[in-house]
């Protein structure tokens, strides 16, 4: 019988799974089925491109070790988040001495005189056009909450819990921001017929989000499990050689996400707590794997193509030089990704990769035959491979610019074995 791997009729927010919006986010029971199949208790599980930490929640409620990495900041904020119980009464003390403080300065900022420091507190940070995405009142509520977490006496943990809420009022369907569509890579205009109220959202957001981890607490009974999440790079990841048990990754397609602009209007609020500087952090989009942007001069790389790369990026070469180029940078840092996890695995031991095939100018590019053959060079077996239907409701996924216009619809998943 074919394994089934539909999962269109199941609750994919089930735990913590719901905490936080992303982009092509993997549903939780695939990455079940492959821990489940391919993995044991105890073992190390490791996914080197993490995002919004699917996998690593997984590995806590089936008692398996796990890493993430992501260089998206984030990325690893909102999967270290989701990833780590945080006892109910902790995050109930700490978010209403947040609310109380900016409660108290809202009905401060009315008076007729204001102090320097509150005035202060209500700035909003530097940023280009943020007065067409956000109203003068929104931007203040925004500036005090977010002052307010930043400052409060609080545990890590919870300040975080705090700040994966404050960036979900912004990067969702509905948000504060004057903008829908939100999660995908380009926004749209969209202006409120009243403006939204910044805090009773943020208090939605705060009572949802502590009913989902009041249930992965329920449901990930064993505390001596580690999860750790790291910022790094797949293409070069610090971890020893034939030291995992399992990996399990859905990687970004080419050419169809962009991260560092589905996630600016929230980042830029929080570059203090995330570390980053919004200019740079709008940059770095290029070093994402399967950007759009950065240069595509030609280039020689370490890495070695099969036959059906290297004749997807001839093709395409004819039509649109560029995306023949990205393309071709694209399955060379896969190349690099896919050769660091078979580093980093044990012998005998397995990989998951989730990925969709897609079109790119009419051109049908057939990822899974390209990784299957990078894999197979390496010394990897394609020991499995699925077809599955993507629910596109419920995934948010990139439209296939230049293509058929369609969103993707199904997706491979691979499975390869390390050599002994
Ligand atoms: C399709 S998403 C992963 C979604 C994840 N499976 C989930 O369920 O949320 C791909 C991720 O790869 C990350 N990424 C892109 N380039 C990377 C790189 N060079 N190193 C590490 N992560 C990278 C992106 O930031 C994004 O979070």
């Amino acid at each position: 019988m074919p394994t089934n791997l539909d999962f269109t009729k199941e609750n994919t927010h089930y735990a913590t799974h719901g905490l936080h919006s992303y982009a092509a986010k993997c549903p939780p029971q695939l990455v079940k089925y492959g821990l489940q199949k391919y993995s044991k208790i105890g073992d190390l599980v490791l996914d080197p491109m993490v995002g919004s930490g699917t996998t690593l929640v997984e590995a806590k409620i089936h008692k398996r070790n796990s890493i993430g990495f992501d260089i998206d900041p984030l990325a690893c904020l909102i999967s270290r988040t989701k990833s780590k119980f945080i006892s109910d009464k902790v995050i109930e003390k700490a978010y209403l001495a947040v609310m109380n403080k900016t409660n108290k300065d809202i009905l401060l900022l009315q008076k007729k005189t204001k102090s320097l420091a509150l005035i202060k507190r209500a700035a909003s940070p530097e940023f280009p056009n943020i007065d067409y995405w956000f109203t003068k009142g929104v931007q203040e509520k925004l500036a005090l909450l977010s002052f307010h977490i930043n400052n409060t006496k609080m545990n890590n943990k919870v300040r975080d819990f705090l700040w994966v809420a404050f960036s979900g009022i912004i990067l969702t369907k509905v948000s504060v921001a004057n903008a829908r569509d939100i999660i995908h890579s380009r926004h749209h205009f969209l202006k409120h017929q009243d403006e939204p109220d910044v805090l009773v959202k943020f208090e939605r957001r705060i009572l949802k989000m502590r009913k989902q981890m009041r249930e992965f607490g329920q449901l990930c009974g064993d505390l001596k499990i580690q999860v750790n999440v790291r910022a790094g790079d797949s293409r070069s990841l610090p971890i020893k050689n034939n030291s995992i048990d399992f990996i399990f990754t859905s990687p970004p397609y080419a050419t169809a996400l962009d991260y560092p602009r589905a996630h600016f209007l929230a980042v830029s609020w929080m570059q203090s707590a995330l570390g980053v500087d919004i200019k740079k952090y709008k940059q770095t989009g290029e070093v994402y794997i399967g950007s759009e942007r950065g240069k595509t001069q030609e280039k020689i790389y370490d890495t070695k193509l099969g036959i059906t790369a290297q004749s997807v990026i001839a093709q395409l070469n004819g039509i649109d030089n560029r995306k023949s180029r990205l393309v071709e940078r694209y399955f060379h840092d896969m190349a690099c990704v896919i050769s660091e996890m078979n580093r980093v695995l044990k012998p005998n031991k397995y990989v998951v990769i989730v990925v969709c095939p897609s079109h790119i100018r009419k051109i049908e590019i057939p990822t899974h035959k390209v990784f299957t053959e990078i894999a197979s060079s390496l010394g990897m077996k394609l020991v499995a491979q699925h077809l599955r239907t993507i629910d596109a409701g419920k995934r948010v996924l990139p439209y296939v610019r230049g293509g058929f216009g369609n969103r993707m619809s199904t997706e491979y998943v691979l499975i390869y074995k390390k050599g002994s």
